[in-house]
């Protein structure tokens, strides 16, 4: 009898030893490949900070998802906390004393923006580049113009822990964790489609819904992101579970309200209906052209 319980406890000590030598070699290895330095050719860019290039980059923070991880007023916030995958927060990105932003230069904003690295060539961690490399100069200058005349305000963000789930999605290419790591860095800068209610311009407009609803607009469960979240819904015009049977009109009102057809109401976290709701009209249009123009697939096709 003994001799059976000794055997049960070396077994299980075997195996809370197999499990602490792989948690120590994913964050080993994880923090290795984080911590690789990069060092990026940035492009130069002419800030004029004109009235129309400030109003201009407030909508291009508003429409490009920086509100919703670095929070409504750019004070920093946190994107998200769960035991596995740890807590995500994003800095503050007003030149308050301590912020990674505190003396930034232009090139510093297009490094981080578009290269996902900081000023010191440290990868960024969950801030998505990737979305960001094909803005046009226009949308970039506006942006940062805006950016860099915002004022001090202090505030308290919680520390970045990323967590073992994260840290083994990106190891395993899951998910695009290092957005440093899967973009092309030589991509030259070029001028985005002429603004107008066209697919093309829809397009332009929808690298900010890839990362959730996948390079194929089909949805399905978003790499990630714990478990409890619901599904990426599909937004290909595929009629059994698309955007087949929407109109135009219902398309934008779920947008700009965050309320679907049937009276359900989407959290802003799961999907950032807020920032959907910062579109004009004419981009909400070119978004829903994109979308029709897609062919259709049956959910989960990413
Ligand atoms: C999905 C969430 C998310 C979105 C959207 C996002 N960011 Fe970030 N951003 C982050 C996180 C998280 C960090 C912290 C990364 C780190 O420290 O490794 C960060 C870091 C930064 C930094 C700091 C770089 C440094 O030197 O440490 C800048 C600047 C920045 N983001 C600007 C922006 C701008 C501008 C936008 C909108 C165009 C934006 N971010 C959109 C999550 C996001
Ligand atoms: C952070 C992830 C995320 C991003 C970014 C995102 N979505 Fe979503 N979206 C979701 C999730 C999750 C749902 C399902 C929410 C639910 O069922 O409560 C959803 C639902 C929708 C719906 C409702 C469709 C239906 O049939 O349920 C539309 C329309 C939509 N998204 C459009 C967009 C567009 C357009 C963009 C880009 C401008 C975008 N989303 C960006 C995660 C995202």
């Amino acid at each position: 009898m003994i001799r059976w319980v000794r055997g049960v406890l070396y077994i299980l000590a075997g195996l809370v030893g197999v499990v602490a030598v792989g948690l120590a070699v994913l964050y080993i290895w994880s923090e290795v490949r984080m911590n690789r330095s990069l060092d990026v050719e940035v492009a130069e860019l002419s800030i004029e900070a004109t009235d129309k290039q400030l109003e201009r980059g407030e909508h291009v923070a508003a429409i490009r998802g920086c509100r919703d991880c670095h929070g409504p007023n750019l004070t920093g916030d946190v994107v998200l906390e769960d035991p596995m995958a740890g807590r995500i927060s994003a800095p503050n990105l007003t030149p308050a004393e301590g912020t990674p932003v505190e003396s930034y230069k232009p090139e510093d904003w297009l490094r981080a923006i578009r290269h996902g690295v900081s000023p010191e060539g440290r990868r960024l961690v969950f801030m998505p580049s990737y979305e960001y490399i094909d803005l046009g100069p226009r949308d970039l200058k506006a942006l940062i113009a805006y950016l860099e005349q915002l004022k001090p305000v202090e505030s308290d963000v919680p520390v970045m822990r990323v967590g073992p789930i994260l840290r083994l999605n990106y190891l395993t290419g899951v998910y695009p964790l290092v957005a440093a790591d899967v973009i092309d860095h030589s991509k030259p800068l070029e001028a985005a489609p002429e603004p107008g209610p066209t697919a093309r311009y829809g397009q332009y407009l929808a690298t900010g819904c890839v990362g959730c609803h996948g390079p194929n607009f089909s949805g399905g469960p978003i790499p990630g992101v714990p478990p409890s979240w619901p599904p990426a819904s599909n937004l290909t015009p595929h009629q059994e579970t698309g955007l087949g049977d929407w109109s135009r009109q219902q398309f934008m009102e779920t947008l700009r309200t965050g309320t679907l057809p049937s009276g359900r109401q989407m959290n802003n976290r799961h999907m950032p209906w807020q920032t959907t709701a910062a579109m004009t009209d004419m981009e909400l249009q070119a978004l829903w052209r994109f979308l029709m123009s897609l062919p259709p697939r049956p959910q989960g096709n990413r």
